[in-house]
């Protein structure tokens, strides 16, 4: 019997097409996944990325309530457009301390993975307050009360702790100033040597364009200057992980 003819036996018992295809499956998947559990780590590691600092992790979480990833994506792919547009492409590792990531594949709006120091803190504050009054036809939805409420804090560490739980290496130091950094990042005249070892990078000073209040408007911009910033792609090696 030739080898098409034997084929048509399994194609032609629904029982026997379905033990067969569960078995290519279960193979398949097992070859896949398997190798998975026996890597130490399957994101590749790169210079420049740290953990959130505790005023851009609070911006990240408002950045979640609002909903913004309903209409952005956080993830640069590697087509030439894009690249255009946006910047470099994204690494998985730009995403690794990020729980839940924001990828997203919805763009109502731009992908917003590199906006970090694309516009002014003034300009975030106008946008976000009525967006029309800078993009004209734009239909992104109004954020104005955001400048109205203050950031509330209680005890930050436990955001920090939560996350560290899953895997993002904040430090004990972190956590003991927690608090601390987190008024000191939109303070223009805190001491921020403390803030800056920790968290290099940072972007400091008052983001709502008022020095008085913490706002979440502080935490939010201070969350999208953030973006995209973290790793220097001047000297970032593309074929490093290929050696
Ligand atoms: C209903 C869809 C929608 C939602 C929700 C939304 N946006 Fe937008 N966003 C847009 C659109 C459309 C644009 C492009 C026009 C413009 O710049 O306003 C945009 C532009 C932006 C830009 C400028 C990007 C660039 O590269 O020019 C930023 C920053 C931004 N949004 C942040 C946010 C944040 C933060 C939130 C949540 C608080 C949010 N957006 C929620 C639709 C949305």
């Amino acid at each position: 019997m030739a080898l098409l003819d034997k084929h048509k036996i399994i194609e032609k018992n629904a029982t026997l097409l379905l033990v067969g295809s569960f078995l290519v499956v279960t193979v398949g998947g097992i070859v896949e996944i398997v190798p998975l559990f026996y890597l130490e780590n399957t994101i590749e590691k790169v210079e420049g990325m740290r953990p959130y600092s505790p005023l851009e992790l609070a911006g990240r979480n408002i950045y979640v309530r609002e909903g913004c990833y309903t209409c952005h994506s956080q993830m640069i792919r590697p087509f030439r457009d894009e690249v255009e547009r946006y910047g470099h492409y994204s690494l998985a590792a730009e995403s690794m301390y990020d729980h839940s990531f924001q990828w997203g594949s919805k763009r109502t709006g731009p992908d917003l993975a590199r906006v970090g120091g694309r516009y002014s803190n003034e300009w975030h504050v106008d946008h976000l307050i009525e967006p029309r009054s800078v993009v004209p036809e734009s239909v992104m939805p109004s954020y104005a009360f955001l400048k109205d409420t203050p950031l509330e804090i209680n005890d930050f560490s436990t955001e920090l702790i939560a996350n560290q739980r899953v895997g993002v290496p904040y430090t004990e130091e972190m956590v003991l100033n927690a608090n601390a950094d987190i008024r000191a990042q939109a303070d223009p005249n805190a001491d921020t040597s403390g803030l800056e070892e920790r968290y290099p990078k940072a972007v400091l000073g008052d983001f709502d364009g008022n020095p008085n209040a913490l706002t979440e408007m502080d935490a939010l911009i201070a969350y999208l200057q953030m973006l995209g910033t973290l790793v220097d792609f001047s000297t970032y090696d593309e074929t490093a992980g290929y050696r």
